[in-house]
């Protein structure tokens, strides 16, 4: 466990095992970024030659060990590159790369730029998120090895670290990692040892970890079986999960704090795998979609991190959970389904299962009445294709697409805005049998496709719908704060919408 602390002194006198300084790139050459004032006072003019001499770009990505020979306090220096720009993001994504590279120090004191709380957060955030690793599954000598290996006691220097906002800062920005970190363990979790009832039983037992103690936020937990699946006619959940041996569920979290300002709904696409069903996927990339359920999995701990925040926000998250499975009980293309409230869907694409649960979610959501509703899933391909896999798109109101982009820039995720353009009512209203297509004859524009579908189930309501399939799963190597594997994006930015909501 790492311990973590606000402090503002100097980094050229502290006893850490490690200091953290930024490098900036500048018209005349390369420079120490704020926060490193004292170490580049205390190197005086031998900075110049030893940034020289060891080939320091400043470039992000780039990290420098450096030993101090009695230069300052602590018997090492780690230069890490920021680019051009002092900015929130450049920072959160050096803290990253730096976590990674300090393993074997038991304390490290960070002296990147912090004079903002925007900074602070991203210093803390970045670090934390950097350094996570997943060994569940590794050799028991090997996953001990990397706990130990995680410094100890972080300090997080700062000018500000007495102000009130930046300790604020720093507090969510922890709050805010640690649900991160969560989300990723679920996404990594393989998909075997994470079936629809484990998922929803790990929900339960984190709502209940959450709710120890005195004064601790509350989170109630409502899961609904097969059984009740079928009593409230959600013939979404019901069609993918018949495929499955192990059946689906739909998980509802309240949050109520008194004195709520406001109301978001929050739904997550909870498919814990996705082998497309009879409309089988490649073998390629299947493993993947263990990753499937990383939109249930964020609304989830967003929902607890906003609770642990104690924003003044009432959020009711729903999480459809279904295995996409092929087998004799498997829905078939052609099959029609009743959606929760009574619309009929006419099956053209197993793969295209996503919006399947996501339909009954919706229903259920908007029967709250909530101010907004924000749903997040790992939805379509062509999305992926559209924006890359650093970037998700957003489609729905106009107004709260924009307020989710205005969030996503401050919490550090890259969202897009995309449109639902009119002919693809047309598309989704072409079944011959049913009261909608879930899919039709071409690919072109699919992720807008399943927008205008999911857009049929939220009642008119103020909606938006995060397409996260490309930046929910990284299939390459760590960059900055994100590790391979699952990244829990979209958390940080549900996180940052509700408290703009809530007012705070
Ligand atoms: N889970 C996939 C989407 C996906 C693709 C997520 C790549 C992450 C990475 C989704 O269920 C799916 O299979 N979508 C299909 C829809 C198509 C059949 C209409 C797709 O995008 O190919
Ligand atoms: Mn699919
Ligand atoms: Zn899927």
């Amino acid at each position: 466990m790492t311990s973590y602390t606000l402090r503002s002194a100097s980094p050229a006198k502290t006893r850490s095992d490690a200091v953290v300084v930024g490098v900036v790139q500048t018209d005349q050459g390369v420079e120490l970024a704020p926060g490193g004032e004292d170490v580049a006072k205390a190197y005086g003019r031998k900075l110049r030659p030893l940034l020289a001499s060891l080939g320091v770009s400043g470039k992000a990505g780039e990290s420098v060990k450096v030993p101090t020979s009695g230069a300052i306090t602590s018997p090492l220096l780690l230069l890490v590159g920021l680019g051009r720009a002092v900015e929130p993001d450049a920072v959160r994504r050096a803290a990253g790369t730096a976590a990674r590279s300090l393993t074997n120090a038991a304390s490290v004191a960070l002296a990147l730029p912090a004079g903002t709380p925007e900074l602070v957060r991203a210093v803390t955030e970045g670090w934390a998120l950097g350094g996570y690793t997943f060994t569940t599954y590794k050799k028991q000598q090997d996953a001990k090895k990397e706990e130990q290996e995680a410094p100890g006691e972080v300090v997080v220097l700062s000018p500000a670290a007495r102000k009130k906002d930046a300790v604020a800062g720093f507090e969510e920005a922890r709050i805010v990692a640690d649900a991160v970190a969560a989300t990723r363990d679920w996404v990594n979790t393989p998909a075997g040892d994470l079936r629809p009832p484990m998922f929803a039983d790990a929900v339960a037992a984190a709502g209940k970890a959450l709710g120890k103690g005195r004064g601790a936020p509350k989170v109630s937990v409502t899961i609904h079986d097969e059984a009740s699946l079928v009593e409230l006619g959600c013939g979404g959940i019901l069609g993918v999960g018949q495929g499955s041996d192990a059946p689906p569920r739909l998980v509802e979290l309240v949050y109520a704090p008194r004195g709520a300002k406001a109301h978001l709904a929050l739904v997550g696409k909870g498919i814990t795998f996705d082998s497309g069903g009879l409309s089988i996927k490649p073998a390629q990339n299947m493993h993947e979609m263990k990753s499937d359920m990383a939109g249930a999995a964020a609304v989830v701990q967003a929902t607890f991190a906003i609770a642990a925040l104690g924003l003044p926000i009432k959020v009711s998250t729903f999480a459809p959970m279904a295995e996409n499975m092929v087998s004799g009980s498997a829905t078939r293309p052609g099959d029609v389904l009743r959606m929760y409230g009574g619309k009929t869907v006419e099956v053209w694409n197993t793969d295209a299962e996503g919006r399947l649960v996501l339909a009954d979610a919706l229903g259920r959501a908007v029967e709250q009445s909530p101010d907004v509703v924000l749903d997040v899933a790992t939805l379509t391909g062509a999305m992926v294709v559209a924006l890359g896999d650093q970037v998700a798109g957003v489609m729905g109101a106009d107004d709260v697409v924009e307020r989710v982009v205005a969030a996503s820039r401050t919490a550090g995720e890259a969202h897009w805005p995309m449109p639902i353009p009119e002919e693809m009512h047309d598309r989704i209203t072409s079944s011959k049998v049913a009261d909608l297509a879930q899919h039709d004859w071409t690919r072109w524009g699919g992720g807008l496709f399943a927008a205008a579908f999911l857009r049929e189930f939220t009642g008119g309501l103020p909606w938006a719908h995060l397409d996260i399939a490309g930046p929910s799963f990284n299939s390459g190597g760590p960059r900055g704060h994100v590790t391979s594997g699952g990244t829990g994006f979209a958390v940080a930015t549900l996180v940052e919408f509700a408290r703009e909501m809530s007012g705070r």
